[in-house]
């Protein structure tokens, strides 16, 4: 059975990480995040947002609306800088968050397809901004076509595309965009049930074979269950991790686990969690 890249980590990912990191980084956390904090006027939208991310681990995040998650990823991504008093550290070091940049990739919430573009030109957007010969980015997206389920599509437009073949060229431009740490937000929010069901499983065989690690945003508790080694649970706005949960269920994962008595078990734990904080969020809403 293959292990999850976290788990003991294999000898390539050992090898890559001693190549990588710095003699000083021991450290297995690619990324910690400490109190962090970020107001917008009158609105906090994160207080004291604490976790880490361990390599290879995939960490889903779950939470109401509104509590803060985009802005926590604009943060790790380097589009946004947390208020004072927070502090960051990737591959063991410190790090502002500007300069985060350029140094994980990021899938934001909404899709971002550019209609003019064909299916390989989106997939290689981020490349190309990145300087990557045109070329040979074409080159390395048509190569993983097939696997993203897009064999044949390269030269078609988004709006020939499902929505779930939409989302797999987002994603496949995340991934082109080689970096060790994926942030991924509600990449599947759109999809109907049946083809959601499918991405995950895809997911999570493209996540064993490549290797990343992966910080992914969800509403739904099934799917962050199915998918995450472990779940935050976020708190109403302002937002913070109220619940960590790990998920001891072994990979890879069959379908049918959402229905076994300890998925059951660990989905009940969650959701009395955050339906507190739906709650919470829904009561002061407007105020
Ligand atoms: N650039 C901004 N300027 C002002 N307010 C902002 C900005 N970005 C986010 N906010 C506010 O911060 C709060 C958190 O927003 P955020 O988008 O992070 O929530 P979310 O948890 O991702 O919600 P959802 O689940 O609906 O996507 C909201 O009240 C939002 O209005
Ligand atoms: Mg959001």
């Amino acid at each position: 059975m293959p292990a999850a890249p976290s788990r003991g980590g294999t000898a390539a990912l050992a090898r890559d990480e001693a190549m990588a990191a710095p003699s000083s980084t021991t450290a297995q956390n690619l990324l910690e995040m400490r109190g962090l904090t970020k107001t917008f006027g009158a609105v906090r939208a994160l207080d004291g947002f604490t976790a880490t991310v361990e390599k290879g681990e995939f960490v889903t995040v779950v939470g109401p609306s509104g509590c803060g998650k985009s802005t926590l990823f604009n943060i790790v991504a380097g589009l946004e800088e947390p208020d004072a008093g927070g502090a960051m550290r990737f591959e063991g070091k410190s790090v502002h968050a500007a300069e985060l940049l350029g140094r994980v990739s990021f899938m934001p919430q909404r899709d971002l397809l550019l209609p003019w573009r064909t299916v390989i030109d989106n997939a290689i957007l981020a490349m190309e901004v990145e300087g990557t010969p045109r070329r040979q980015a074409r080159a390395l997206a048509e190569k993983m076509l097939p696997e993203f389920g897009l064999a044949g599509f390269g030269a078609q437009y988004p709006h020939q595309l499902s929505g779930g073949m939409r989302q797999r060229v987002a994603l496949m431009r995340t991934f082109l965009f080689k970096r060790d740490l994926m942030l991924l937000d509600e990449p599947f929010g759109a999809l109907d049930a049946l083809t959601r069901t499918m991405m995950q499983r895809w997911l999570l065989d493209v996540w064993q074979q490549h290797q990343r690690t992966i910080l992914f945003i969800t509403h739904d508790v099934d799917e962050a269950l199915f998918l995450g080694d472990r779940v935050l649970v976020m708190s109403a706005r302002p937002g913070k991790v109220k619940l960590e949960q790990k998920v001891d269920l072994p990979r890879p994962r069959p379908a049918e686990l959402v229905i076994s008595p300890d998925f059951i078990r660990l989905k009940r734990t969650l959701l009395e969690a955050i339906e507190e904080e739906a709650m919470k969020s829904f009561t002061s809403e407007g105020k």
